[in-house]
Parts: structure tokens; sequence; C-alpha cells
């Protein structure tokens, strides 16, 4: 089977390159021509972990190639994957369907006769439907067929989600369409990965429901926390106990700054701001949305009220990665406490061990350090708040050495409760400050 995949994006270059790994002829095509070049010399313009790797032996494979131009390869393929960006629209809410319509425009003229089109990136329910009438008017004659596949994907472990997934989803309008994808993911089917079959529309909407109700399970959890600080509770023997209930779960419970990234934030947004227009609204995604926009805030408040007055005062951010493993800083939470302590006049200290590439563009007054203990030269307080294993594996004595003021704020609670104090620091985290330790507590630190 001849592949083409629209856009190298994180989606488009991890699906790329993992169905070239399940032995495809797999073309990712990119309207960005110094992206093209770095990908063809087989350089990842993303970090994720494993995928340079898998890049590199697929193109030796000579079955992984990257092009800028559609009509080199979309007139050959049987399949032809989108995978484009779909943003928020300029109001901030709804979903920038321009790139998803641009690429249909572009490929259209070149498809062949039973060609299968995949919806891959994040849509409304509908728009298949409409990709799929949209080439029936530009393409007449063609015989053709869409399928909506959307992808549950997580940053730094795309590799693993993509090869091992909980379930593979497919929208389908007939039967053609159905048998191109069963063909494609054949080798999870055999693997006992469960694969659901179902309606366009069902498949879309799957995917912004799944990624609510993560964020909904997140911003939960945080409110939770709160109530812990005000109870002497904690937090983590909170999540311990309600994730041992199966019909709950343990997974997206850990609680924290609030939730960033490039999906959970536009997504929550889109479906929002969609249900809204078609008369369905989505009280508990809109209040997701709300806790979490709150609490981001408050995160930056915490770290202010802890460092007492900002006149001549550094704060260290020790991460501004949205979560670890990740380059990305998109919507990361990161970025509000930086611009209230910039703001407020404080000299900013920061070290990232990938993101401090991008966060330096946007942050050029902060000064960007190359390992914890530098960044945390003179420092009045350090603020974790990316959960990198680097950062759990801090040397508590080193980095109090380099401070100011020995003052440590975990807003990923890494560190066990005990070990900075024991150190000297005074110190801070998410929803157990008050509480006695436990032995739940102590076994989940
Ligand atoms: C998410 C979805 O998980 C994935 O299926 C989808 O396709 C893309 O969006 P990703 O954005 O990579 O993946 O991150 P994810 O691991 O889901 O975390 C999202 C946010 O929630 C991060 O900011 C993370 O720090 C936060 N989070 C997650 C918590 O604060 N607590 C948790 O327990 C879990």
């Amino acid at each position: 089977m001849i592949i083409t995949i629209i856009g190298t994006g994180y989606v488009g270059l991890v699906t790329g390159v993992c169905l070239s790994e399940f032995g495809f002829d797999v073309t990712c095509i990119d309207n960005q021509p110094e992206k093209v070049a770095l990908l063809q010399k087989n350089i990842s313009p993303i970090y994720e972990p494993g995928l340079e790797q898998m890049m590199r032996s697929n193109a030796d494979e000579g079955r992984l190639h990257f092009e800028g131009d559609v009509s080199a390869c979309v007139p050959g393929s049987d399949v032809v994957f989108l995978a484009v960006g779909t943003p928020s629209a300029d109001n901030g809410e709804d979903v920038d369907l321009r790139y998803v319509f641009a690429a249909i425009e572009d490929i259209a003229p070149h498809l062949k006769d039973g060609v299968v089109v995949i919806v891959k990136c994040t849509v409304v329910p509908g728009t298949s439907k409409r990709i799929h009438d949209r080439i029936g008017e530009l393409r007449p004659d063609l015989d053709f067929s869409v399928v909506s596949n959307p992808e549950f994907l997580r940053e730094g472990s795309a590799i693993q989600d993509f090869m091992r997934p909980d379930r593979v989803v497919l929208g389908i309008h007939d039967d053609r369409g159905r048998m191109a994808a069963e063909q494609l993911y054949r080798p999870l089917k055999l693997q006992d990965t469960p694969i659901t079959v179902g309606s366009l529309a069902g498949a879309e909407l799957s995917k912004y429901a799944a990624n609510a109700f993560l964020a909904m399970k997140v911003s939960f959890i945080n409110q939770i926390a709160d109530l812990c600080e005000k109870v002497d509770g904690n937090i983590i023997e909170v999540s311990e106990i309600i994730g041992l209930d199966g019909r709950i779960g343990d997974k997206f419970l850990r609680a924290g700054p609030g939730f960033g990234g490039s999906c959970f934030p536009k997504d929550t947004r889109a479906l929002a701001a969609f249900a809204r227009k078609v008369g369905a609204p989505q009280d508990l995604v809109e209040a997701t949305i709300e806790v979490n926009e709150d609490r981001k805030r408050r995160m930056a408040e915490r770290v202010l009220d802890a460092i007492g007055d900002p006149t001549g005062k550094t704060v260290t951010i020790l991460g501004v990665a949205f979560k670890s493993d990740t380059d990305d800083i998109r919507e990361s939470p990161a970025l509000p406490v930086l611009d209230m302590l910039i703001e407020k006049g404080v000299n900013v200290r920061a070290f990232d061990p990938k993101a401090t590439e991008p966060a330096a563009k946007l942050y050029p007054d902060v000064v960007w350090a190359g390992d914890p203990y530098e960044a945390a030269l003179g420092a009045h307080a350090v603020v974790i708040m990316t959960e990198w294993n680097v950062l759990r594996a801090l040397e508590l004595d080193r980095l109090r050495d380099a401070m100011a003021v020995p003052l440590m704020i975990d807003l990923r609670n890494i560190h066990k409760r005990k070990e900075p104090t024991r150190f000297g620091f005074s110190y801070i985290s998410i929803g157990r400050d008050r509480a006695e330790p436990t032995e739940l507590d102590t076994a989940a630190e």
C-alpha cells in the first residue's frame, strides 16, 4: 500500500514514521521547504523520544520519504492521510479548519480512482462529511472514500501510543474505506488492539470527548487538591485511594499547575464552542476550562506570595515544557508564572532540559542556564514547573548552596516532602503541605 501523509507536524510525522515501521511505503509532505530539508536529512524538527532513530532506519530501508510537493506522490497513493494543523481560530475558541480545506484543494486534482482519504487531524463532527462533499465537488468523477481516524498520541510517548494504543478508532461511510483502514492497522489488530468501527461523526466526536474527559479529570483533582489544603488533607493519598476504584481509574489524577500543551486547552475550547453552537452546551467542559485558566493564574500568585516583596528578588523556574519528555511550551502553565514574575520586576533565571530554545525566543530577558544549579544561582526561590526526571534527581545540597534563600515551590509534587526539608529547604507543594504524612502518603510519594 502506498501512503502519503499531508502535514509533518507532531501527528503527521509520528504517523508516517510508524506506518513505515509497519513496512508500508510512506511519503510525508510539508509545504515548509526548510522543514522538508531537515526531514530529508533525517532530523526531526520536534523532540520526541525514539522518533529520530525510527525515522533514520526506515529512510535507510527506502520506505520513508519526505517531499514538499503533493504532485510528486499523491497521484500514486492508495491512501492519503490529512494531518495538517487545526489550531484555535482568531476568536481563541473555534477550531480553524482553513489548513484542512486548503489541503483538500491541493490534493484533489491529484487523487487517483479508489483512493482512501483518512482524516487524522482533530476536527469537529461533520468535518469529514464536508471533506467528502468538497472532494466530490472538485472531482465529480472520482471514486473515493473518506475515513475519520483520530489520533490519541501523547507527546513524549507518541511512538509507544501509536505502536501499543488502547484502541484504534475508525469512522467510515463505506466498505472500501473500512477495508483500507483495517489493512493499515492489521499489525495492531494482530496484537489484539481493539479497533472500533463506527460513523464519521462518532469518530470525530470521540476524540474531543476523550480529551475533554481527561482534562476534566485533571481539573477535578486540582480542585480536590485545593480542598486538601483547607482541611489538612493529602492529595497524593486521595488520588491513590480514588484511583484504586476501577470505575475511576488511576490515570490523570496527578494534581499540578494545570493542564497545557497543544491539545487539551485547544480541544476543550473547540468542543465547548461547537457544542454551544449546535445547542448542546457542555457545562462540565466549560467549567474544566475555567478551572484550568484560574489555576494557572493562581499558581503564579502562589509563587509571588511565597517570595514576599518582589523587589530585588531572583526566582528560578525549573522546567518550562508543558510536561516532561517534550520541548513543547504551548499553553504551558510555566508561561503565566514567567509573565507574572517578569511583570513584577523579579529577576528570572530558568532551566529546561529540552525546551530552552523555544522558550528563550519568547523570553529573551530571562537568564537561561545549562543546568538546574547554574539556574539557581542567587535565587530566593526555585519553582518546579515540569516533572522532568533530572529535577526528581536534583542534588539538593548543591541546589541549596547555589541559592540565596533555600525555598522550593514544587508545583508537580515530584519530591517527597521530607527530603527538601532535610536539606534545609522551606518546601511548598500542591495539596499536601499541611497534612501529617501517612503510610499511604509515604508509599505514594
Ligand atoms: C493529549 C492526549 O493525552 C492525547 O491522547 C491527545 O491525542 C493529545 O493530547 P498531550 O497533550 O501530549 O496528549 O499530554 P497529556 O499527557 O495528555 O497531558 C496533558 C496535560 O495534562 C499536561 O499539561 C499534563 O501535565 C497535564 N496532566 C496530565 C496533569 O496535570 N495531571 C495528570 O495526571 C495528567
